[in-house]
């Protein structure tokens, strides 16, 4: 017989916390030895409720940090050459190290143009294909901010990736693709699977480790998961609920209260991934200045 050991909860505010003072110990090093302090800029077009929520974060996270940072805010009737203009002031800006342009934009603009006008080299979402063919080589990049913020959690935690099956829930260009390389690159053999996955949870029920990134809320049932799997949960879906003062609830993709109990580790939502995707975007941004000295 076997004992299952107790759930460890990957905690993201603690680990992120963590982690950020280490960049704000790196940052006023480059400050004391006269070097620049990086500077990460946001564009957010419109009023996304979510995305000026997340902006906001973002700010609030460079100013802990001590960081520089710009916020650009614009009207959602921005037409789509004024915002290739502004991404284009910022390439040549040489004070800003760093450009994120909130996604997702108004209909009339096309996202893939603008995220591919964005310099590779203040690209620190790692969105532009240049820094995805780096990443897929595993050369150093910009890396999409939520994998990165994943493979320092794991890392964080000492978790064991070599050999280990890894099933990945969701295939998007942000999450599920990279997430893919960078466990390869971890030894792990891996298993992306998707909408059109036959018997989806035949992989899910093999996996030492899932990662779910598909945006459904409580898609992952306890009986797809093996006893012992590490679970991290990407999701994280505002689904109404009037008996809550905002109107809604974040869910994750795993249905937490059922999965925990089998899990040897799991992220919690909010509070796991989430924290860890901010983090991710920092050490873009100060690797990025480091990397030009
Ligand atoms: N919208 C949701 N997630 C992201 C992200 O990681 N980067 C940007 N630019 N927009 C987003």
């Amino acid at each position: 017989m076997t004992t299952q050991q107790a759930t460890q909860i990957l905690d993201g505010n603690k680990t992120a916390k963590l982690l950020k003072e280490e960049i704000k110990t790196e940052v006023q090093k480059l400050k004391a030895e006269g070097k620049k302090t990086p500077h990460l800029a946001a564009i957010l077009v419109g009023s996304n409720g979510a995305s000026m929520t997340y902006v906001n974060a973002k700010e609030k996270d460079c100013h802990e940090v001590g960081f520089d940072s710009t916020v650009l805010r614009f009207h959602e009737t921005m037409t789509e050459v004024e915002l290739l203009n502004e991404v284009e002031k910022i390439n040549n800006n040489p004070d800003i190290d760093g450009l994120i342009v909130q996604l997702p934009l108004p209909k009339h603009i096309n996202e893939k143009k603008i995220t591919e006008t964005i310099s590779w080299k203040k690209d620190v979402d790692g969105f532009h294909p240049m820094n995805v063919g780096l990443m897929f080589k595993g050369l150093p990049c910009f890396l999409p901010a939520t994998p990165f913020g994943i493979i320092k959690m794991i890392e964080h935690y000492q978790i064991e990736t070599t050999g280990k099956h890894c099933v990945i829930l969701g295939r998007s260009d942000i999450v599920g693709k990279p997430m893919s390389a960078l466990m390869l690159q971890k030894n792990c053999t891996v298993t992306v699977c998707h909408s059109k996955t036959k018997s989806l949870e035949k992989f899910t029920r093999d996996a030492d480790i899932i990662i779910a990134a598909l945006g459904i809320p409580q898609f992952l049932k306890a009986n797809m998961v093996k006893e012992g799997a590490v679970v991290i949960d990407v999701g994280i879906t505002r689904v109404d609920d009037p008996s809550n003062p905002k109107g809604y609830v974040l869910k994750g993709d795993v249905a937490y209260d059922e999965v925990a109990p089998k899990c040897s580790y799991i992220t919690p939502v909010p509070g796991g991934v989430g924290p860890m995707t901010r983090l991710g975007l920092m050490l873009n941004t100060l690797n990025g200045v480091k990397n030009r000295y």
